[in-house]
């Protein structure tokens, strides 16, 4: 049957569909009873975790939208294609070269890599460039304590983030919509910030492919897709590194993509934001409310033309 819409509706009246769906499952629940609502989703298993810094007073966004509501290229341009089509994606075995401008170059295995540091939990904003954000309970160990076991030159001024692609189990692949492996970049110094986290985790437990299992970049004060996911490879280098994005649309995506209210991307504003599971907007904060531990990170930079 064809439904016509009114055309006096704005596209922005109609139900956001995670919003939707939640409402759905809340009606489900209602009829399956609280347990439902309650049941985890299916996780691989749990971490030995401690509490770490960065402690936020803000609701976490429910796990079910942060499995479900995903951005991962490699497995499909639609919001809900990575939890699909990722459950392709085997994590083990999975190492992680870390080479270049280094004295001690090394292949991490991934068990390796899970007791390298303690395993922290750590609570972050999450701000994509779409306009839309998560609280995220993230399990992950700061990238300075890997960086440090490989030993950085002097002549080290940037890391940069190689992510698998495997043609094999990654339909999106096929479409240019990247040139592909998906890269991603920091400044040495962003990278050795002690807010900077390799995740291995959400929630207390391993991560699902859609979230970029079994290890990915997470930045809080950065745009969501510099978060590369599920990285095979780490450089130490001398030259910014080449990122997908910039390489794709350099006029909207820079190097540096701070979060910034002030500097809206050619297509979206960035003043303000939906936080996912929320009908309200808020206001964007600077460096995404990380502004007194990264602000003088970019001292004297003029950040509207280096966005
Ligand atoms: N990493 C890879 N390899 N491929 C991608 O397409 N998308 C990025 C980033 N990392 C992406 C990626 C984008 S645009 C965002 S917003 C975040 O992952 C989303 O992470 P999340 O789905 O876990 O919230």
């Amino acid at each position: 049957m064809l439904i016509r819409r009114r055309p006096d509706i704005q596209p922005s009246e109609i139900t956001p569909r995670e919003v939707y769906r939640q409402r759905r499952d809340l009606m489900r629940a209602g009829l399956a009873g609280a347990a439902w609502l309650a049941a985890p989703a299916a996780f691989s298993a749990k971490l030995a975790t401690v509490p770490g810094p960065y402690k936020l007073d803000e609701s976490p966004t429910r796990l079910k939208d942060v499995t479900s509501y995903n951005n991962y290229y490699e497995f499909g341009t639609g919001k809900y294609d990575p939890e699909e089509n990722a459950k392709a994606l085997k994590t083990r075995p999975w190492s992680v070269a870390v080479e270049g401008l280094c004295a001690k170059p090394k292949v991490f295995g991934i068990e390796e890599l899970l007791k390298l540091a303690p395993l922290e939990e750590r609570t972050y904003r999450m701000r994509c460039v779409e306009g839309w954000s998560m609280v995220i309970p993230w399990v992950g160990f700061p990238i300075s304590a890997l960086l440090k076991q490989v030993q950085p030159l002097g002549s080290a001024k940037y890391v940069e983030f190689v992510t698998l692609e495997d043609p094999k189990v990654m339909p999106g692949l096929r479409v240019p919509v990247l040139d592909w492996p998906y890269v991603e970049g920091l400044r040495l110094d962003e990278a050795n910030h002690p807010l900077s986290i390799l995740a291995v985790g959400l929630y207390g437990e391993e991560l699902l492919p859609q979230n970029g299992a079994p290890i990915r970049l997470v930045v809080p004060w950065k745009y969501g897709f510099k978060s590369a996911k599920s990285i095979v490879k780490i450089r130490l280098v001398e030259q910014m590194p080449k990122t997908a994005w910039n390489v794709a649309a350099p006029q909207e995506y820079g190097f540096y993509s701070n979060v910034n209210p002030n500097v809206d991307h050619p297509r979206w504003s960035q003043a303000t934001e939906r936080r996912i599971g929320e009908l309200t907007k808020r206001k964007t904060l600077m460096f995404n409310g990380y502004a007194n531990e990264v602000a003088s990170l970019y001292t004297g930079m003029d950040l509207k033309k280096l966005y």
